[in-house]
């Protein structure tokens, strides 16, 4: 067998995934993205200090078995995020470019209601719907975000190429072009 230079050689695995109660059974990294993690991604930075102080309550998390993030290797995870409103803005995760840039991914809705929003370098946005057994796929070059406009947790399983990174440094200065907003109770996304 000949190995090429940059995709390490690892043994095969199986992962438990409950698609039904949308859960990895025995993940080995839980990311966990509390209130006080999103200070800057809202337009309302009052509402969340209040939330802030008001226990801090978990935003988001993350569940993965981490393989290599190489070229070759396949990444892949069980995203949750809660629902809420920050004033008038619906809970969202903070969004962000692929390091390499030209990664796409795939979004398989488990769980809950919400939009995946997806913006691109040059201004464009773009919102498709999350639903149970609703898949997204997220080109390369697309930023995206998940938002919750639904009141269970919004749970994803997503793959994508684990050599893509995660670039959070052009949404927190571009931010995204548009916000999911509660509008006469019903989710709109204005610019
Ligand atoms: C990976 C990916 C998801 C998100 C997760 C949290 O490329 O898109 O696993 O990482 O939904 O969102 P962020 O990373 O934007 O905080
Ligand atoms: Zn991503």
């Amino acid at each position: 067998m000949k190995l090429v230079p940059g995709t390490s050689f690892i043994e095969p695995f199986s992962v438990g995934l409950d698609l039904e109660a949308a859960v990895m059974e025995d993940p080995s990294r839980v990311t966990v993205r509390k209130a006080s993690a999103m200070r800057g991604y809202y337009a309302d930075p009052a509402a969340l200090e209040r939330l802030i102080a008001s226990g801090d309550p978990i935003h988001y998390k993350v569940y993965e078995v981490p393989v290599p993030e190489e070229y070759g290797h396949l990444m892949y995870c069980i995203s949750e995020l809660e629902p809420g409103l920050v004033g008038d803005e619906y809970f969202m995760t903070k969004g962000h470019y692929h390091s390499v840039v030209q990664t796409g991914e795939i979004y398989l809705c488990l769980r809950g209601e919400g939009f995946m929003v997806m913006k691109t370098a040059d201004g464009r946005v773009v919102a498709e719907p999350m639903a149970r057994n609703r898949m997204v796929y997220v080109p390369p070059y697309w930023a995206h975000r998940s938002v919750n406009t639904g009141t269970e947790p919004l749970v994803s399983f997503c793959i994508y190429g684990a050599e893509a990174g995660h670039n959070y440094g052009d949404i927190e200065t571009e931010g995204f072009g548009a916000r999911m907003l509660r509008v006469g109770g019903k989710p709109e996304l204005r610019p």
